[in-house]
């Protein structure tokens, strides 16, 4: 069937891998440039061969041009060697969990391991499950 995205069984994330990036998030948010909202996030993921990547939201004075913090996470993911992320948080100024605008869940599907595994206030979910029906890199095949 067109449009429909499966989820396929990922193996899950242990509670101490979710500690480190719960951890590693709150570091990067100490990092966040946001004068104009106020509001520091700090974002972090596991890759599928272990490595941990984060970032922080860099706004601007053109406030449209902010970066949120999973730009700085997918350029991070880039810069040490790419590959595919595994389990991903973020959170806000005061350390709780949000969960990721629309326009990152896109950056995260283009990088994701299928299953994807997110990390949000309401428990764990999966990147396909935040953005059904995606649009992805098969659909320039077509
Ligand atoms: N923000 C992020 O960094 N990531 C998100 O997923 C949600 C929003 C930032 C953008 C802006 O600097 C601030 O949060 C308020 O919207």
């Amino acid at each position: 069937m067109t449009g429909t995205t499966t989820t396929p069984p990922a193996s899950p994330v242990a509670a101490a891998d979710w500690d480190r990036l719960r951890a590693a998030a709150a570091d990067a948010m100490e990092r966040a440039y946001a004068p104009y909202s106020g509001f520091r996030v700090g974002a972090a993921a596991l890759t599928e061969d272990g490595r941990l990547v984060s970032g922080c939201n860099v706004e601007n004075a053109a406030y449209g041009v902010t970066l949120c913090a999973e730009c700085a996470l997918v350029g991070q993911l880039h810069m040490t060697g790419g590959g595919r992320l595994r389990a991903f948080l973020c959170v806000g100024g005061d350390g709780r969990l949000i969960t990721p605008c629309g326009r990152c869940r896109q950056l995260l599907w283009e990088f994701r391991a299928p299953g994807l595994a997110v990390l949000t206030a309401a428990g764990v979910t999966t990147v396909e499950a935040l953005l059904p029906e995606a649009f992805g890199p098969d659909a320039l095949e077509a």
